[in-house]
């Protein structure tokens, strides 16, 4: 809880501050991987340092935190901070790394600020940092605990990969070494490390999707832009080894019998394949909607397999929309209020940030329940800013 004495102090410097993030986060980020340049080995997507989006989602996140505190004395904002976690302990980030953030954030800030950056303002903030960090730090303890090795990473060798449409890539792995396996829950990511041109490693997440026991599978969507997709695309090879970290991610299948919207567009399948497959699993018999929006039927990855295992289920639909092409169910972008949503069922969308958007906000001016909406964003959740509120 925020002490009497730093709540009048963040409450009158928390609009100051917000509308600083954008300054302050490059100066924050220029101190810390200058005296930490090992950070960017294996730990930070350089990529989304590039773009800026990690900074700001970070620096961004501790603000929206602050001000879930003045409104909400008593509790944390659960699922920002679950969502943190969970993409930490997919890189193994240890507690021992909170100063090094808190040290080059707070230079950033008292430069930042200058004289407005008081002793006073110094130390309610510093407060609001460490409550964060020490609920982070919590969580991802108990995500260490429940993994089955104490390693955040292990050797995984390629068993296969093929091409599928859309420019995705679907690779398989079994374990490498002895190192025991985590299960993942359907829903989750592994983050991968891949060796960039100029030697350094790169994480990136990828979402689980269905598999053998004891074998891990993935669906790659070449990024052409980007630093790690084409080099997963032109040089991963059965027989090479990466390293893979335990499963994480908290847009898991629950446990309830509600119906069950998922809304994807694009390489979004990936998370609904794995949440059908558990339906499938456990011979499910609830009402699921499933929606998919793409350029055109060929674009769409992994078709045949989301159609099979919705064929599976006694009470799943499918319904498609295609930009292009008169063989989906509807023409254009997805369209909501053409489809019948129960008013009891949860949705969970994934996809690009415009979709998630469009679809969230479709579902939610129909009159649906903020909170029976879920989703997956590929990439740093700059939503988390947004009030949290909405959340
Ligand atoms: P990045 O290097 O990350 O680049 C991304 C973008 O940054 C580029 O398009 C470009 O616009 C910009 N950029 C990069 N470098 C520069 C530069 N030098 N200058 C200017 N701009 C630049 N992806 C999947 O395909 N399948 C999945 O199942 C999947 N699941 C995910 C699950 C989670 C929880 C998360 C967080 C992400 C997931 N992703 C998934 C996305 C994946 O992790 C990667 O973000 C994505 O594949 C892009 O990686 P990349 O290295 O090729 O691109
Ligand atoms: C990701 C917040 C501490 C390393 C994130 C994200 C947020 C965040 C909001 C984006 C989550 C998402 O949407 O995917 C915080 C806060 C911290 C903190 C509030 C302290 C209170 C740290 C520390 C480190 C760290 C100490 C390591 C030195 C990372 C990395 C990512 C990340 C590597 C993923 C970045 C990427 O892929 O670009 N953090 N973090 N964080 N954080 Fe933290």
């Amino acid at each position: 809880m925020l002490s009497e004495k730093a709540r009048p102090i963040i409450e009158a410097t928390a609009p100051v501050v917000a509308e600083r993030i954008p300054y302050i986060t490059p100066e924050f980020y220029k101190g810390m991987f200058g005296a930490r340049p090992d950070l960017m080995d294996g730990m930070f997507s350089r990529s989304n340092q590039i773009t800026g989006e990690q900074p700001k989602a970070l620096a961004g996140s501790i603000v929206a935190f602050a001000t879930w505190l003045l409104q909400h004395p008593d509790s944390y904002p659960e699922s920002v901070l679950s969502r943190i976690a969970h993409k930490h302990a997919s890189l193994g980030l240890q507690e021992d790394e909170y100063p090094t953030v808190y040290q080059h954030l707070f230079a950033a800030i008292g430069a930042d600020l200058g004289d407005a950056a008081t002793p006073e303002v110094v130390e309610a903030w510093t407060e609001v940092y460490w409550l964060m960090a020490h609920a982070l730090i919590a969580m991802e303890k108990t995500l260490y605990a429940g993994a089955a090795s104490d390693l955040p990473f292990a050797p995984w060798r390629v068993t296969a990969k093929e091409m599928t449409g859309g420019d995705v890539a679907v690779i398989t792995f079994e374990p490498a070494d002895g190192t025991p396996i985590t299960d993942a829950k359907p829903g989750q990511y592994i983050s991968i490390e891949v060796k960039v041109k100029d030697g350094i490693r790169q994480p990136r997440q990828f979402t689980l999707i269905p598999s053998k026991a004891g074998t891990r599978r993935i669906a790659v969507k070449l990024d052409p832009a980007g630093e790690v997709t084409p080099l997963i695309h032109e040089q991963l090879k059965v027989g090479d080894v990466y390293d893979l970290s335990n499963p994480y991610g908290d847009m898991v299948l629950r446990e309830t019998r509600v119906p069950l919207v998922l809304a994807s567009a694009g390489i979004g399948v990936t998370p609904m394949l794995a949440l059908l497959e558990a339906l499938v699993e456990r011979e499910s018999e609830r009402e699921v909607i499933v929606l998919h929006a793409d350029r055109n039927s060929s674009s769409w990855p992994l078709a045949d397999e989301m159609k099979a295992l919705v064929a599976k289920l006694p009470n799943a639909r499918i319904e498609t929309w295609f930009e292009e092409g008169d063989d989906g169910d509807h023409k254009g972008y997805m369209d909501l209020s053409q489809v019948n949503i129960p008013a009891d069922a949860n949705v969970v969308m994934c996809g690009p940030l415009p979709f998630l958007k469009a679809v969230r906000s479709q579902v939610v001016s129909s009159g649906h329940p903020a909170e029976k909406v879920f989703y997956e964003i590929f990439g740093p959740d700059l939503w988390l800013l947004q009030g949290t509120d909405e959340n």
